[in-house]
């Protein structure tokens, strides 16, 4: 397995970050890592996406940043200049999937159904973002999914949460879950660092126990 995926499944939880000024950037990343989660993925959503994953990634090297919400090569780009060590999008487009290939950078696609699967497979890949988890299926859709394509993993993200967090993760085919519960845009808005860190800290309680 791809040295960025083996960190992201022994971290289990990636946190979808949306940012709207960059000077969050490091009290979030700081409290991610104090909560015990060293991972974002910091979306593309927002204009201060580029320069939060390059603050991040600047003061935290240890620390395992992505950018997702990533539909254009210029995206790609971007990230991988900031510092992005992964690439991940809602859906699957061939040519970003090829892209980030080419540039030799891990990426994930979202996949919601069998056909995205399969287009994962013709593309090379054998991990591929669940998206939207729940509204797709949830964990059933997973185990049906699984079922046919022995060799993919999956991670799922969209209505993932700390009470059905546990259930996705015991399953052996998912390698991590997404999710901005700890991470929402209004704690980071507020400035409540602080709580992000209990809900991290929570979220990861959860995973362990
Ligand atoms: C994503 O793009 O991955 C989702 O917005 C995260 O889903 P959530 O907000 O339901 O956790």
């Amino acid at each position: 397995m791809n040295e960025v995926l083996k960190k992201i499944q022994q971290i289990g939880i990636v946190p979808v970050v949306k940012l709207d000024r960059v000077e969050d950037a490091l009290p979030l990343a700081k409290a991610l890592i104090e909560g015990g989660l060293p991972c974002a993925e910091v979306t593309f959503r927002t204009a201060a996406a580029k320069d939060s994953i390059k603050a991040m990634s600047d003061a935290y090297p240890q620390m395992l940043i992505g950018a997702g919400t990533v539909l254009t090569k210029e995206q790609v780009d971007d990230a991988i200049e900031a510092g992005a060590t992964f690439i991940v999008s809602p859906g699957l487009n061939p040519e970003i999937v090829k892209y980030c290939i080419e540039k030799n950078i891990l990426v994930v696609p979202g996949c919601a159904n069998p056909s995205n699967v399969e287009q994962a497979l013709s593309l090379g890949l054998d991990v591929v973002k669940f998206f939207p988890a729940e509204a797709a299926g949830g964990l059933a859709m997973i185990k049906a999914m699984a079922a046919a394509y022995v060799n993919v993993k999956f991670m799922p993200t969209g209505g993932v949460n700390e009470k059905n967090l546990k259930s996705y993760l015991d399953f052996p085919k998912i390698v991590a879950c997404g999710g901005s519960w700890m991470v929402s845009a209004d704690l980071i808005n507020a400035g409540k660092f602080d709580e992000i860190k209990t809900i991290t800290r929570k979220a990861v309680n959860e995973m362990l126990g």
